[in-house]
């Protein structure tokens, strides 16, 4: 995807993170709902149109600081949650993931405009320094780190990937069971493939065999959330809904593809 779209695609997600926040606090925290939701409007008034006619770098310059105070407040919400001074339905994981989501955004500005780049440990990734967090249309032209950064994204996509099944598996509802089986079961075998790169990572092993590796497996997985999704929209499920939103399920398939593409861009250029 090219620069435009790479940033819609981010600015979709930072939306609905904020909407999923939103809906997740309990009915009595309504500083917090205010707050999510000003998150919301702040995203979408970027999408809107409205800020067309301003140098392209000034609109880089408002996401990045935009993106930066979701951070904080995703580190604030989460925190809060842990604690138990935030009441909300959302574990503090759920927090700490989207806002690992959100830094690897900023990484993703930060390589396109300056700004503040991600270290690894930052965005939970394995190995030392800053992480590439590179834009995709970027990656063909960056052929001299391309080990690095098939290995940052591989690492962040795949623990990505298996938190999504982990989340996915604690909101069946009983009569749900085999949705249930099946969503641990992708888990396991998503987090098998995470650590089999680790190792190889850890043992100065060239990233390029899991690339093909990871395509058929995230194909299989986005062919099961599409079931999944289309049982939820269409009330088709036994017991016809979930404890979770449908949205929620089609945000991972988005994330997933993103993440299919990139690794349809590293198959090229390696
Ligand atoms: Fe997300
Ligand atoms: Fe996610």
């Amino acid at each position: 995807m090219d620069i435009q779209r790479e940033i819609n695609f981010w600015v979709e997600i930072m939306k609905d993170h904020a909407r999923f926040m939103r809906n997740g606090f309990d009915p009595t925290e309504d500083r917090f709902f205010d707050e999510a939701h000003e998150f919301y409007k702040r995203f979408k008034y970027f999408t809107s149109g409205s800020e067309r006619g301003r140098e392209g770098d000034e609109k880089l310059l408002i996401l990045q600081n935009l993106v930066l105070d979701f951070v904080g407040f995703k580190s604030r919400v989460g925190a809060g949650i842990q604690a138990c001074k935030i009441l909300s339905i959302l574990p503090a994981e759920f927090i700490f993931h989207i806002r690992r989501e959100a830094m690897f955004f900023l990484g993703i500005l930060a390589r396109l405009r300056g700004g503040p780049r991600l270290t690894r440990q930052e965005l939970n990734i394995p190995g030392q320094g800053l992480a590439t967090t590179v834009p995709q249309v970027l990656i063909p032209q960056l052929r001299r780190e391309f080990r690095e950064i098939a290995y940052d994204e591989l690492f962040f996509w795949l623990e990505i990937n298996y938190d999504h099944a982990g989340v996915l598996a604690m909101y069946f509802r009983p009569g749900q069971e085999e949705y249930m089986r099946e969503t641990l079961q992708w888990e396991r075998q998503i987090k098998g493939l995470y650590d089999e790169v680790k190792r190889a990572f850890y043992a100065s092993r060239s990233p390029e065999p899991f690339i093909p590796v990871s395509i058929n497996m995230m194909k299989q997985w986005e062919h099961f959330l599409q079931k999944l999704l289309n049982d939820l929209t269409c009330c088709t499920i036994p017991g016809k809904q979930m404890n979770i939103w449908p949205r929620i399920v089609d945000h991972m398939i988005r994330e997933n593809n993103y993440f299919l593409e990139v690794l349809e861009i590293l198959r090229r250029v390696r």
